[in-house]
C-alpha cells in the first residue's frame, strides 16, 4: 500500500471482531508509534496496553462516569451532546474493541500532548497498514479513580496523551468529507 491509500485506509472504526489481535503484531504497532517526532527527541511517551476484556469495561465505565460528572458540573462543557449515549449503560465507549492502548507521559513534559498525538498518528497509521483498525477515544481517556489506575499502572504524575481502540475492523467504514483546506494568506 502507497502512503496516499494508506491515507485514505485509516479510517476510524466503530466496530470490531470479536478477535484478539496478537500482543507481538502490537509491540510492532507501538514501535511504529515510536518512528514519530517528538520535542527535542525526548520521546516521552509510554504505552499501556489493555487486553482484558473486564477491564476495558472498567476503563470505559470510569470515564463515562467522569465525563458524565463533568456535564452535570457544567453543562456548557463540549461533550455535553455526548450525554444521551453516555447514560446508556451498554455503551461501551471503546465499542467493544479487543484492545485498548493508553499513550502516556509525564505530566511537566511541555511537548507531551503534541508528542503523543504523533505518536498515535503513526499508530493509527501502522494499524491500518497492517489491516488492523482504530479509533482514537476521547471518551475513554478520563480515568481518575485510584484502583482504576494502578490497575493499568497510570502512576499520579503522568497524564494520558492519547486513547486508541486497536482491533480488526467488521467493516472499513466510508470516508467522511473533509474540507477544503482554509490557506489563511501565501505569503511570498
Ligand atoms: C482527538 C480526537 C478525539 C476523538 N475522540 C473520539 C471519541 O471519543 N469517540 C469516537 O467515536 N471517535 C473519536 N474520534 C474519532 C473522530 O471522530 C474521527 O477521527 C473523525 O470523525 C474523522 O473520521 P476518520 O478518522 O475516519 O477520518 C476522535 C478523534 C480525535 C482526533
Amino acid at each position: 500500500m502507497d502512503f496516499r491509500e494508506l491515507m485514505t485506509v485509516r479510517r476510524a472504526v466503530r466496530d470490531y471482531q470479536d478477535r484478539e489481535v496478537p500482543m507481538a503484531l502490537i509491540r510492532e504497532i507501538i514501535k511504529d508509534g515510536c518512528e514519530a517526532p517528538s520535542g527535542g527527541n525526548m520521546q516521552p511517551w509510554s504505552f499501556i496496553v489493555v487486553t482484558n476484556r473486564d477491564a476495558i469495561k472498567r476503563l470505559s465505565d470510569e470515564s463515562k462516569k467522569n465525563i458524565l460528572m463533568a456535564i452535570e458540573k457544567n453543562p456548557e462543557f463540549s461533550f455535553t451532546k455526548y450525554k444521551p449515549i453516555l447514560e446508556m449503560p451498554e455503551f461501551n465507549v471503546f465499542y467493544n474493541a479487543p484492545c485498548v492502548v493508553y499513550i502516556t507521559g509525564h505530566k511537566d513534559i511541555r511537548s507531551l500532548a503534541s508528542d503523543c498525538a504523533l505518536a498515535a498518528s503513526y499508530f493509527m497509521l501502522s494499524a491500518a497498514d497492517r489491516s488492523l483498525g482504530t479509533c482514537w477515544i476521547d471518551l475513554g481517556s478520563v480515568i481518575r479513580d485510584k484502583e482504576v489506575r494502578a490497575e493499568i499502572g497510570l502512576s499520579d504524575d503522568h497524564v494520558i496523551g492519547a486513547t486508541l481502540a486497536l482491533g480488526y475492523p467488521t467493516a472499513v467504514p466510508a470516508r467522511p468529507p473533509r474540507n477544503e483546506p482554509v490557506i489563511l494568506k501565501v505569503v511570498s
